[in-house]
């Protein structure tokens, strides 16, 4: 059974008939060409998955020994190539140096200041060999988790493949997270070594990454023994003797001969942590051959890669995003991977544009909420810049409005680029529902059909598959190379999050994915949005209940619960009803503590858009807040459903007065 279900029936009202065929031109060039090629890979992935990966893996990536199994399956735990041996910074970078890619740009980066610099494979290669020997140096040995915690520079990726050479796992912490937040991510890992920068640009103004370091390590994470840091912005900060240490100093003195560690397919590849509907963050954990081949194969057939393509992903790296198609997928397909530090800013809201005519960007993947505040500022930005560069264009992280589409399709793809609307998350390592560009058909707001090697499903409660067009749980009824092992040091966690919420069909587990979706009668999917108490504000994940327990860690607050409003930029914005204790009253300059408070606790991108203060909050005769009515609420809608589940209804009445 779904736990959380308030939603046991979930109704979709997009209906959208605009169909976009991929021009002939397109197709002739594309890797998959044609609905039928997508279509026969589909249906020879379906029938005989194992061989389908194993061909693939064995033409596509370098492995110092084959594996003797495809796929050991003991639900719910999944080993891909058993013994099969491998290393993901040998397929991104060694194996194209004896290649003519050896001098072609692997990073192209520009910096929100406006600096740049770009890495050669074989520049990236040696600077990873370096850092790789740093690690070592500083004590890292495989297995050894490594914390980082960095802007958007190309050491950030450097310091990824350094790890992933030497088979140390690392996690990474998006830079915009609080110290709070980094620490917990740090003690959960135990990290060893953590790499930083001592601050980072964004927005113009310079985020402190050293000093939150310093702050997390004062109040715990007692496993990081030494710290690393890279000079970006050249600000102040405290160095402790014997534990911090300049990255630049440390790698002018390394070797760059550093052999890539031969790993097992099944070693753990990297840790990251992603918010769920109960309790802490988890650490998803990624293990090396099937991550290096799906994300490989993504790649290269959903971003259509040609070797003289400039691609950029917008993202960060701190999300899974960033991991699979900023640096992994597109290095391991040798491929120019495009990293921008800035974003969009009151001082340069056409800085997107101004990156993309600068290095005549041919493929380009971004956020709905991002494409939204581009509506909002003006088609001119786009229209003063050249953007005939451009071939294809992506989207992820969240539901993307057709309206929103639309304006991508018009104004960013002159008409003339397919527009690839990408689903998965961080537990599954790489895209799963998505249009192939050269093949597939597109609609505003549909991720269209499963990458082959997917069997994705609409189900009910029970497991039985609903009629087509009517919303259901979104899941994955076979496993895939990438997803993901287990949670990190919790796999009854793994068990009861992914598997447990629906019951087997027809004997086989099934994968929840914690969205609700409907498939159409084309086998379109159309995503609706989580089903859990997982809010997306901006495509960043949240639980509500770790946004509630930061409200609750401040003094003032008594009881807290937060649920998403639908917000025209952001998607979804944090509304929080928070009840005070005694000797506490409402006002003003509480409500914008309370909101500082949460940004210290997990980072500004969790700041509440609202936080109301009541009375009292709706509860069941268990004691249990009924969010479904909070929800109405906060989105300004009349109360409707059975109130009598609330043991005083009145309440309700109070809190709708309030808004
Ligand atoms: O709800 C879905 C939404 O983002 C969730 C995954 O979030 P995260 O793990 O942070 O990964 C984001 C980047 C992969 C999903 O459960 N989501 C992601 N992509 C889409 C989407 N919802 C609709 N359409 C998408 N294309």
């Amino acid at each position: 059974m779904v736990a959380s279900s308030e939603k046991n029936t979930v109704e979709s009202i997009l209906h959208e008939d605009r169909v976009f065929p991929p021009a002939a031109d397109f197709s002739n060039n594309a890797h998959i060409k044609s609905l039928q090629d997508y279509e026969q890979l589909y249906e020879k992935a379906k029938s005989d998955p194992e061989t389908f990966w194993a061909e693939l893996a064995e033409q596509e990536l370098h492995w110092f020994q084959k594996w003797d199994q495809v796929l050991d399956w003991k639900p719910p735990f999944a080993k891909w190539f058993v013994n099969g041996k491998i290393n993901m910074s040998y397929n991104c970078l060694d194996r194209h140096l004896t290649t003519w890619r050896r001098n072609k740009a692997a990073i192209i980066w520009e910096g929100e200041p406006g600096d740049s610099r770009t890495l050669t494979y074989g520049e990236l290669h040696r600077e990873v060999c370096q850092f790789a020997n740093v690690l070592k140096d500083m004590g890292v040995e495989k297995g050894d988790r490594v914390g980082i915690y960095m802007p958007m520079v190309p050491e950030a990726a450097i310091a990824m493949l350094a790890c992933t050479r030497i088979g140390a796992p690392h996690s990474v912490v998006f830079g915009g997270f609080s110290a709070e937040a980094l620490r917990d991510r740090l003690e959960d890992a135990e990290a060893k070594v953590v790499v930083t920068a001592d601050g980072g640009f964004r927005k113009d103004k310079i985020v402190p990454l050293k000093s939150e370091v310093d702050k997390a390590l004062e109040n715990g994470a007692s496993s990081v023994q030494k710290v690393i840091v890279i000079q970006r912005t050249k600000q102040d900060i405290t160095m402790v003797s014997g534990r911090d240490y300049w990255w630049h100093d440390l790698q002018k003195d390394a070797s760059p001969k550093c052999d890539a560690e031969v790993m097992d397919s099944e070693d753990p590849l990297f840790i990251l942590y992603t918010s769920g509907s109960t309790g802490k963050p988890k650490g998803v954990v990624h293990t090396t051959g099937g991550y290096n081949l799906y994300t490989h194969m993504t790649t290269k057939w959903i971003f259509d890669l040609k070797d003289n393509d400039v691609y950029w992903c917008t993202a960060d790296v701190g999300w899974i995003t960033g991991h699979s198609y900023i640096v992994y997928g597109p290095l391991s397909n040798g491929a120019t991977s495009l990293m921008y530090e800035g974003v969009p800013r009151p001082s340069n809201p056409g800085c997107f544009w101004d990156v993309v005519e600068k290095y005549g960007v041919n493929v380009f993947y971004t956020a709905p909420t991002a494409i939204r505040a581009f509506i909002k500022m003006g088609e001119e930005l786009p229209q003063a810049r050249d953007l005939s560069s451009l071939r294809l264009l992506g989207t992820v992280g969240e539901p993307i409005n057709p309206e929103a589409w639309i304006w991508y399709h018009r104004v960013i793809g002159g008409e003339k680029c397919p527009i690839v609307d990408t689903w998965w998350q961080t537990e599954t390592g790489g895209v799963m529902i998505t249009p192939l560009p050269g093949a597939t058909p597109t609609q505003p707001g549909s991720a269209t059909r499963p990458f082959p090697g997917i069997i994705a499903d609409v189900v009910d409660q029970n497991g039985n598959a609903v009629p087509d067009n009517t919303g259901g749980y979104l899941v994955i009824k076979h496993p895939w190379p990438s997803m993901l092992r287990t949670v990190y040091n919790n796999p009854e966690r793994f068990q009861k999050t992914y598997w447990d919420p629906i019951p087997e069909v027809e004997g086989k587990p099934v994968y929840f994915a914690g969205d609700s979706a409907r498939r159409d009668e084309k086998g379109y999917f159309w995503i609706m949005g989580r089903v859990d108490d997982v809010m997306n504000v901006s495509g960043h994940r949240l639980g509500s209940m770790e946004l509630e327990s930061a409200l609750v860690s401040h003094p003032a607050v008594a009881e807290a619960s937060v649920v998403g409003v639908p917000h025209e930029i952001k998607g979804e914005d944090i509304y929080a009803f928070v009840t005070l204790e005694d000797h506490y009253s409402p006002s003003n300059e509480l409500n914008k503590e309370l909101k500082q408070h949460v940004v210290s606790e997990i980072g500004a991108i969790a700041r509440p858009g609202t936080i109301q203060f009541a009375e009292a909050l709706p509860k069941t005769r268990s004691g249990k807040i009924v969010r479904r009515f909070l929800r109405q609420i906060a989105a300004d809608q009349d109360i409707v459903g059975d109130k009598s589940t609330v043991v005083d209804p009145s309440v309700l009445d109070k809190l709708r007065e309030k808004v």
